[in-house]
């Protein structure tokens, strides 16, 4: 289970008691999931690898840090997902996550084609290595609470779910944007410089071809910038999806413009011709795939 600062608070979080913060982070973060169910061709990409897997009937699926679902909801809400199952195709969906009640939330957001398949209520670190591998493998803005000591090996069992025909799919922000840079800030000017910043994208790449090497995947990274953007008005839900930026909800949204750094950071966030906070957004896309097939 995590131990330091950050990871222990994000799995704190990761409750019944933290749902009124997840709802109001969600009042913007839901762009981050359907962006990235509209950014690859999804149903085409299970189809490639139920066709490299010899045509079966079901796919198996490892959600890595589920979370709330947000993901797979928008799957089955913004594409044409939905239409994989009348192709008489079933993806048995294994919901990895340590919040048993992230799982339950997960869980309640599955439609045809996803069928859940498994719960495993463990970091993706200490996932037993009996599990897997999967036909596909998904971490959409998943790994930002890693442990930095438990990255390699968070990499090396992503990389080893994954079947050698089959492919994974990694979303995280990258260390400019948004949410690296401003919970750096907010350690640093709210935190006293105390505590762990996230994992970046660039970090979890490095450590992912560390762990691909001499296997069966190649590495594709394309990138997605955009902006949150929400009324200055809006205040409570500028603060309501700050605190759930840096899984801190004792630090206000005066307090955060006040804080030195951390309220820098944020007045270059502010568009006052246009009334708007605009949170920049740098996401990469990991994609690995069977090096063949490309
Ligand atoms: C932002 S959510 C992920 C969102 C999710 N992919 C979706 O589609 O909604 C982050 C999740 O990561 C989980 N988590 C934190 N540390 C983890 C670790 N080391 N391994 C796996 N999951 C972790 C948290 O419990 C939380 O549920």
């Amino acid at each position: 289970m995590p131990q330091n600062d950050t990871a222990a608070r994000s799995l704190e979080h990761w409750s019944e008691d933290g749902r009124r913060g997840m709802d109001a982070f969600y009042a913007l973060a839901h762009l981050d999931y359907r962006l990235l169910a509209k950014a690859l061709d999804h149903p085409r990409l299970f189809r490639e690898v139920r066709e490299r897997a010899g045509n079966p009937e079901s796919l198996s699926l490892l959600d890595v840090a589920c979370g709330s679902g947000k993901f797979p909801a928008a799957l089955l809400r913004d594409t044409a997902v939905p239409a994989l199952a009348d192709e008489g195709l079933r993806v048995d969906y294994a919901l990895l996550d340590p919040s048993a009640f992230s799982i339950a939330e997960a869980a309640a957001e599955l439609r045809p084609p996803f069928h859940e398949a498994q719960r495993l209520e463990t970091t993706l670190e200490d996932l037993d290595p009996s599990v897997g591998p999967f036909d596909v493998v998904w971490a959409t803005h998943a790994l930002y609470a890693l442990e930095p000591a438990h990255l390699q090996a968070a990499a090396r069992r992503l990389v080893a779910a994954t079947a050698p025909h089959g492919v994974a799919l990694i979303a995280q922000g990258t260390a400019d944007g948004h949410y690296l840079a401003f919970y750096r800030a907010f350690l640093e000017g709210v935190r006293g410089g105390e505590g762990t910043p996230y994992v970046s994208c660039e970090e979890l790449v490095e450590a992912i071809g560390i762990a691909v090497k001499d296997g069966p995947h190649e590495i594709v990274v394309r990138r997605l910038s955009y902006d949150h953007v929400v009324a200055q008005d809006d205040r409570d839900v500028v603060e309501g999806f700050l605190q759930r930026c840096a899984f801190d909800d004792s630090v206000s949204l005066e307090q955060m413009l006040d804080a030195p750094v951390l309220g820098d950071y944020l007045a270059g966030c502010r568009d006052d011709a246009a009334g708007v906070w605009r949170f920049h957004q740098e996401v990469d896309l990991v994609l690995l795939t069977p090096g063949e097939t490309r």
